[in-house]
């Protein structure tokens, strides 16, 4: 039986929970994949009350792990910069790292897996997108015979969590809250409630289907804190609900790359992931729509992925799986402004004669299609809501036309959101 000797770096949340799996499942470990894991040193600034790690070496300096005679370093530290000092000082001494680290990935992959190669070593990142289900051996292993047209869907669990939850009537900050005491969200929530999580999940995962670069061009990243719960039951009357959708799509020789609420039907197979699950749509050439599902956040969910990752660098010996594609990613990412979006507005309108027509004439002059147009039961203090669903027109309008319908004078609050074509 081989052994694949581990340092660990970094002892909170994901580390400990590497640990106890680890330890929980090495017999199945061993049978399934052939490899006795062992854990020669940990890399912790402090202790963790959590996880008692034993007779395991502990370095209060995570840098000292990588002079040990491990195979793999497993960063765990999170973060950007440090992390990046790390896997380099890891690699240039011929350790393969595996990381559950989204951001570094994002913004230094290209640099990583470039020098990664030159010295030999792998950097595998199955749980840097959607924990532990399996999204980057998917692409780069199972479906390495197609081409891959489009990848849309959910990529942050705390984000589906919460909307699932508000869907089904919570408020927002509690629904944050309790995604925060499971484990699912960031140290800094902000990266998953204003999106940017999901972003560096779709930046990586395009990177790995289209050959666009780490770190990607500038695109556009919306997070959920504009969503009301209100919005859910007009978006439902009308057959939609509201997710947090990452998309990145090949559109003739451009790349559509983007992440931001959105309605999307209720009929689709993402509309029916709740709660911490991940789920995205793959459009490939030979097999047609895959759908894929799981966990995407949490301690267990991640350590499956990162286990993963450590079979897989026990099993296989050549190099030429890595993500660097050269200097240059193949597709450009399009303009934001010029792509074309129907959308649904939410507007808080005084209720007199004459609201409507002043909204519809507006929307006339900005020769902005409307497809539906519906006056809700009041909400008190003589304001109703209107809601508009428009005929699709450019995203470069949009802003312009919300602030113009917001000036009108009996408009008081206005908001929107995209709507996901199907
Ligand atoms: N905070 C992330 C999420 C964890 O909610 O999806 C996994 O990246």
């Amino acid at each position: 039986m081989k052994t694949l000797k581990i340092g660990i770096c970094g002892w909170g949340n994901v580390a400990t929970g590497l640990f106890k799996a680890i330890e929980k499942n090495s017999n199945l470990i061993q049978l399934n994949g052939g490899v006795n894991l062992t854990i020669d040193v940990i890399g912790a600034r402090r202790d963790n009350p959590k996880c008692n790690p034993g007779k395991t070496k502990i370095e209060r300096d995570i840098f000292d792990v990588i002079k040990h005679d491990i195979d793999v370093v497993v960063e765990l530290i999170g973060g950007v910069e440090v992390a990046r000092e790390l896997i380099i000082k890891a690699i240039t001494n011929k350790k393969h790292v595996v990381t559950a680290n989204k951001a570094v990935i994002f913004h230094h992959g290209d640099e990583l897996f470039k020098l990664a190669q030159e010295n030999g070593v792998k950097i595998l990142f199955e749980s840097a997108v959607c924990a532990g289900t399996p999204i980057i051996k998917l692409l780069k292993e199972e479906l390495a015979a197609n081409k891959v047209s489009k990848i849309s869907g959910m990529l942050n669990g705390t984000s589906n969590f919460i909307l699932s939850n508000m869907e089904e009537g919570a408020e927002f900050d509690s629904t944050l809250k309790l995604a925060q005491d499971k484990g699912y969200a960031e140290p800094d929530p902000a990266f998953d409630i204003e999106g940017m999580d999901a972003a560096h999940k779709i930046g990586i995962l395009s990177s790995l289907a289209f050959g666009t670069s780490l770190p990607p061009e500038d695109f556009f990243v919306e997070g959920i804190t504009k969503i009301q719960k209100s919005d859910f039951s007009y978006a439902m009357d009308m057959g939609y609900t509201i997710k947090h959708l990452a998309v990145a799509k090949i559109n003739e020789s451009s790349l559509e790359l983007r992440a931001h609420p959105a309605l999307i039907s209720l009929d689709s197979h993402l509309a029916n992931l709740k709660g911490v699950r991940n789920g995205m749509e793959i459009d490939t050439d030979l097999i047609g729509k895959i759908h894929i599902a799981g966990s995407g956040a949490g301690q267990e969910s991640t350590a499956s992925g990162l286990i993963s990752d450590l079979i897989h660098l026990s099993n296989t010996n050549e190099i030429s799986d890595q993500l660097y594609k050269g200097d240059e990613g193949k597709y450009p990412v399009l303009d934001f402004s010029n792509l074309v979006f129907q959308y649904y507005f939410y507007i808080e309108a005084e209720d007199k004669p004459g609201v409507m027509a002043s909204i519809t004439s507006l929307m006339a002059s900005k020769e902005v299609g409307i497809e539906s147009i519906v006056q809700k039961e009041e909400l008190g203090d003589s304001c109703v809501p209107i809601i508009l669903i428009t005929d699709p027109f450019k995203e470069s309008d949009h802003a312009e036309l919300q602030k113009e319908l917001l000036n009108l004078d009996s408009v008081r609050a206005i908001r929107s959101i995209r709507i996901e074509a199907k």
